[in-house]
Order: C-alpha cells, then structure tokens, then sequence
C-alpha cells in the first residue's frame, strides 16, 4: 500500500450578524482555483491548529481572532489523489477588524442554506449540512 500522506487544512466559518458565512472564492493560480471554500490554511508545523487558522485569518482577511472565540464545529476527511485531507471547520462569531481580501480572493457572505450554489472543493462541501443545522 502506497504512504499515505496526511495533510491537515483548517478552515473557518466566519458568521455575521445576519447568520452569513463567508465564503472565498480561490484565486487563479492556485489548485481548485475558481471554487469557494471556507477561509483558512495549511497548519505549518509546530503551530496548534487555532493558531494556525488565527495567522490565516489575519493574513487572509485581515482580521485579529482572539482563540476563544474559534469554536470546533466538525471535520471534513477527504481523500484527494495524492495526499489525505483533514479539514477540521471551527466556527467565529466574532472578530476585530474589517474583512479584506488580502490575497486577491473574491469574498462573498452567503446563508447556509445557499451555500450549495458556490462550487465547492470535494472535501468541503460535506461541511454545508452542519452548517444549516446550526445557522438555519
Ligand atoms: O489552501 P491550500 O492550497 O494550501 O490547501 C491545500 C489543499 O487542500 C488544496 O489544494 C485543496 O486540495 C485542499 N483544500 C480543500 N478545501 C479547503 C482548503 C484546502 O479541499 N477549504
């Protein structure tokens, strides 16, 4: 059986007054280009995984979390061709600062239940039904 190689993503639901999530639209250039996710990254080595998504947001989004309020939701597992995807998604209701797309992303705040509309990465889109189920 072939290595596998395990890569951990996190990923934030940042939801507004209005019970919107946003969600990014991944910019040309970069694998799955043109489809939405949820905000977050890579976890680098050494870092937690609310640090990691907290140094996300802020290069991101420009926006400061303070760690409490990042709370898990759920996780997505997926199997990509050449690597394993885990992706836990935490929820955040608040933050400090002004969502800005730093990185060229196209942003846009959507309600759960339409979440469905914006193509999605594979292992992103099990996450949506969580997220009715809290938001709806
Ligand atoms: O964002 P980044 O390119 O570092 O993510 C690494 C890989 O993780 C992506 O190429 C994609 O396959 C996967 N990913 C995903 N859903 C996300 C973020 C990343 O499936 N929300």
């Amino acid at each position: 059986m072939a290595d596998l190689k395990l890569t951990l993503v996190v990923a934030c639901a940042l939801v507004d007054a209005d019970k919107r999530v946003l969600i990014a639209q991944r910019p040309e250039g970069k694998t799955l280009a043109g489809l939405w996710e949820f905000p977050g990254g890579k976890c680098e080595p050494g870092e937690r995984p609310e640090q990691s998504l907290i140094r996300e947001l802020h290069e991101e989004l420009g926006i400061t979390v303070a760690e409490p309020c990042l709370a898990p939701l759920t996780f997505a597992s997926y199997g990509y061709e050449t690597f394993h995807l885990l992706m836990p998604l935490y929820i955040c209701r608040r933050w400090e600062g002004l969502v800005t797309p730093r990185e060229g992303q196209t942003l846009a705040w959507v309600r759960a239940n339409k979440l469905r509309d914006y193509p999605m990465p594979p292992a992103d889109i099990p996450l949506i039904p969580h997220l009715i189920d809290l938001l709806m």
